[in-house]
């Protein structure tokens, strides 16, 4: 593709040494002279570039590594190795830079200013970044209107409610317009509606601003509805990078169909096909994609039977990314 990278990231390695403490009293003597450490390795070799204009969702299971990414993609931690490359800059060496080129939202706390009214958080944000008035003015107008912050623009952050609070941080993360949007679980906790309604503006910014956006979710819905390119991290490794279709398709296992044949028939079986279950005249069908597609299982059995209705179903994506935490299905496939 044509977009040059925004960001390049070679064996990214982020280690952390974590000391075992003796309890009780004794203990903590103990502790004052013998200190064991066993080092986790939360980032642990990762390579990707992501191009102007991306938007991704990296994933993994609790504990994979991905805010451990992210701050250091942020510039809030340096890496133990690796290089990393985002718009000519290295992160954790050019900071002041970088924050101004970046937007960042971690949805487990927030950046603006607890006990201060949400419009005076952005006031001061406009005063840190020197953001020219046309474009803070341009700015508020919009993401007042597109995440509904009206209501709430004058209430301190601390009394905002959880989604309220997720709302006020995006709109504070992009009043800057950096080319480039972190996103550490943004819809964490919030309902179905605030859910959608993060997710449209996630997805007006990438596409109207050509913002990049990378974001980690444990909601699968999330990357469905907004990321064509999925990578999954696990344990510190990368273990798939490419689009959510290929996941689909390689990883996921077998395709079902239902056929609602016109009368019940005593024989279903067919070839390239497996009769999972029969119930009256409704018969589901499960086949590999490697092994026969769609319509030619069903030009196949429209030979044979009189077909009333019939419907594919894909397999979940929930289920092809739980069997690969599960069985680490892959090493380092990039496509
Ligand atoms: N400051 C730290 N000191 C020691 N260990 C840490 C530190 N920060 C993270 N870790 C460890 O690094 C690993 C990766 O943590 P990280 O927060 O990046 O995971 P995550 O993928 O964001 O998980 P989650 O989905 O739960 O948010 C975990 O084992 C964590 O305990
Ligand atoms: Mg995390």
């Amino acid at each position: 593709m044509s977009n040059p990278s925004i960001i390049s990231v070679s064996n990214l390695q982020k280690h952390f040494k974590v000391y075992k403490h003796h309890r009780g009293t004794l203990g903590a003597l103990r502790n004052l002279f013998t200190r064991v450490a066993t080092v986790v390795r939360a980032v642990d070799g990762i390579s990707f570039s992501i191009r102007t204009g991306e938007l991704v969702g990296y994933i993994g299971p609790n504990g994979a590594g991905k805010s451990t990414t992210l701050k250091i993609l942020t510039g809030l931690l340096v890496p133990s190795g690796g290089k990393v490359n985002i718009d000519g800059r290295v992160p954790w060496q050019a900071r002041r830079a970088h924050v101004a080129h970046i937007g960042a939202v971690f949805g487990q706390r927030t950046t603006l200013w607890w006990d201060l009214p949400v419009i005076e958080s952005l006031d001061l944000l406009q005063y840190i970044y020197q953001i020219p008035p046309s474009t803070f003015q341009h700015n508020l107008d919009e993401f007042r209107e597109l995440l509904e912050l009206e209501p709430f623009l004058n209430t301190p952050v601390r009394s905002l409610s959880l989604g309220q609070r997720m709302r006020a941080d995006i709109c504070a993360a992009l009043m800057h317009n950096p080319p480039l949007l972190f996103l550490d679980e943004p819809t964490i906790g919030l309902d179905v509606v605030a859910k959608e309604r993060i997710r449209q503006f996630i997805l007006h910014i990438n596409r109207e601003r050509n913002t990049t956006v990378i974001l980690t979710t444990h909601d699968l819905s999330d990357v469905e509805k907004l990321c064509e390119r999925v990578m999954i991290i696990d344990h510190g490794k990368l273990l798939f990078d490419g689009q959510l279709d290929t996941l689909r398709t390689r990883f996921g296992g077998k395709r079902e169909l239902v056929v609602d044949m016109a009368e019940v028939y005593a024989d279903v079986t067919i070839d390239g096909a497996t009769v999972v279950e029969q119930q009256d005249a409704r018969v589901t069908y499960q086949f590999e994609r490697d092994t026969i597609t769609a319509s030619e299982l069903i030009g196949k059995l429209s030979t044979r039977y009189r077909i009333r209705d019939l419907m594919v179903r894909e397999p979940d994506i929930e289920n092809t990314i739980r069997r690969i935490y599960e069985e680490r299905l892959l090493e380092n496939v990039s496509i």
